[in-house]
């Protein structure tokens, strides 16, 4: 019998580390885990993992190398701060300049294929809001493998991940966390193939399961971007820090939302607006189309808004690479060029492609120490056993906007963390004792959605709650807006109720698994509404119309919300400071 199956027929697994998610920060974090001698490490992913949304990260990872042009970890860290309006932890971000240098060339030893300089380096190109000598002019940081970064890391990382002999449940559906006296034992998960659950029994759990797009109408994530993890993490009683700051890429294809790498913009690409203006010269005199990100999209709903879009609706604006020698964009910007002939009919080399704000990443998520450990609450308390990395983490390193690239080297470098600390924690740790009823909770929840009164189609809600979002809690938002979204979000959650499954399969039962994402979903974006609605002022990437300013004396902190029951519970976490005062963004 091939291992595989006789794996999977075992539905009682154990493992001394596992790891939730197979994209970059799951990998890094499972080759780390097992490279400590003697333990044994599995990754779950309801994915396959060279099919995980890393692979859409294109343009690159920023790291100070100064191959193109001199540069700093100072310097970075500084931008990633200032992008991040203050509100990132300068700890993290100082820390995180200097390891992601380490962790670049890690990866470029492991074999991947980065594009060099004429003299043989990692290439640089420039990305928004990275700067030289504090904010002067941009700086080239970000280190690219054309315009497919992070599906690189992916195929380099499953390499050295099977070479060091980690275990692979592909499409498993994590479903609920193993919480014992505030310790996590593993996890359970619905193994999509058979339609069996499985209990996974670990010392340590790595969570590494990505975000929660899909919130969101026009996205750049994928269809499995559900925020499982964050849901299951705050039903089981740990809260979510900074949900209200979602960031919105500049450039998606219109009406798609399918990723247009700023890589582009890096590469000398202009953004204009309906008559042809390059309209971020009067938004970020200094940088222009490399400003951050929060303020580009900003600056385009706002041309849309004052009738300056393009097109028959005045509804999209213009990516314009059509100066660019064609062998540039060919060479540096395949996949993206690709994209806008297939999915459009526009040929960037000639032609102005369409584009708008796509929803993209989450600055928030499940709380850690700097050391990827879980946190519990404002004073930090952590849980044993339990361990995030990834955009499914808030290691407080993004603030209120993270800056483009900075992805990539937050999936490397606390991915890396993560394995390392998780495998130290196991290597000394003993198994705790499961519960017998473990596998209890997910039963009854699949059971409930097979026996609910089908009324409503999962389809249905998923796309008014898609919709309604996207309306009123995306880029701009006002208390009224909100208010009225939380009032949408109950109703959702009462025609989720009505939900029914028809299928009675077993294998491959897809729709019981997007009606389990449903409920995922709905948690995520309660947890954003509600602290949007909290958050009485502007900063990065949420923009409140009728607070209009930052407002450091009231709101320089962290939000975390829990889940009491059936209600939603606010409290805040200071903001760790240091050598950079909060001053007013100007680029
Ligand atoms: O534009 C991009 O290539 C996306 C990268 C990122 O989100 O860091």
């Amino acid at each position: 019998m091939r291992r595989d199956a006789q794996r999977t027929m075992q539905r009682a697994h154990r493992f001394d580390v596992i790891v939730v998610g197979a994209g970059g920060a799951g990998l890094m974090a499972a080759r780390y885990a097992a490279q400590h001698p003697g333990l044994r490490v599995a990754v779950i992913s309801k994915l396959y993992p060279t099919r995980s949304h890393t692979g859409a990260a294109q343009g690159g990872v920023g790291a100070a190398l100064g191959n193109v042009s001199e540069d700093h970890p100072e310097w970075h860290a500084f931008d990633t701060i200032k992008g991040g309006d203050y509100l990132t932890d300068q700890d993290v971000a100082e820390t995180f300049a200097v390891d992601v240098i380490e962790a670049v060339y890690d990866l470029e030893h492991m074999g991947l294929p980065f594009n060099r300089t004429p003299e043989g380096k990692i290439a640089q190109r420039k990305f928004g809001g990275h700067t030289r000598e504090f904010g002067k002019s941009a700086v080239e940081r970000a280190c690219y493998a054309a315009d497919r970064t992070g599906h690189m890391i992916l195929q380099t990382l499953y390499q050295q991940s099977i070479k060091d002999d980690v275990v692979f449940f592909d499409e498993f559906h994590v479903l609920d966390m193993i919480m014992v006296d505030g310790e996590c034992r593993g996890v359970v998960a619905y193994e999509l193939a058979s339609g069996t659950l499985h209990t996974f029994h670990a010392k340590a759990t790595i969570i590494a399961s990505g975000g929660n797009g899909r919130i969101f109408r026009v996205t750049s994530n994928a269809f499995a971007l559900t925020g499982d993890l964050m849901s299951i993490a705050y039903r089981r009683g740990i809260p979510i820090e900074d949900p209200e700051f979602y960031q919105f890429h500049p450039t998606g294809l219109y009406k798609l939302g399918v990723l247009l790498t700023e890589g582009a913009r890096g590469e000398g690409g202009i953004l204009r607006n309906g008559e042809g203006e390059r309209f971020m010269e009067r938004y970020a005199p200094s940088i222009k189309d490399l400003a951050p990100r929060d303020m580009v999209s900003r600056a385009m709903y706002l041309e849309i808004r004052d009738g300056r879009g393009a097109g028959p609706d005045k509804d999209y604006l213009h990516l314009d690479l059509t100066h660019i020698d064609a062998h540039i964009i060919e060479e540096r910007l395949p996949d993206i060029t690709e994209f806008s002939r297939i999915y459009l009919g526009v040929d960037p080399v000639k032609e102005l492609v369409p584009i708008q704000p796509t929803a993209h990443y989450a600055m928030g998520g499940i709380p850690t120490t700097i050391d990827t450990n879980v946190i519990s609450d404002g004073d930090s308390t952590v849980v044993p056993g339990l361990y995030a990395a990834g955009e499914v983490a808030c290691a407080s390193l993004h603030g209120a906007n993270r800056l483009g690239t900075n992805s990539l080297g937050d999936l490397i470098v606390f991915g890396r963390r993560a394995g390392t600390n998780a495998a130290r924690y196991a290597a000394e740790a003993s198994f705790g004792d499961l519960p017998a009823d473990n596998q209890d909770c997910a039963r009854e929840m699949l059971d409930a959605l097979r026996a609910g009164p089908r009324t409503e189609r999962v389809a249905h809600i998923r796309r008014d709650l898609q919709d309604s979002m996207q309306d009123n809690a995306s880029v701009f938002r006002t208390e009224k807006l909100l208010r009225k979204q939380v009032g949408i979000l109950d109703e959702l959650r009462e025609r989720a109720r009505l939900v029914g499954v028809e299928d009675p399969g077993q294998q491959y039962n897809t729709e019981l698994m997007e009606a389990m994402e449903l409920g995922f979903l709905l948690d995520n974006a309660e947890q954003l509404v509600h602290a949007a609605l909290n958050r009485k002022e502007s900063r990065g990437a949420h923009s409140r119309e009728d607070f209009q300013e930052r407002d450091d004396v009231q709101w320089l902190k962290h939000t975390l919300v829990h889940k009491d029951g059936d209600t939603v519970r606010i409290d805040y976490k200071p903001v760790t400071l240091g050598k950079y005062e909060p001053k007013p963004r100007v680029y």
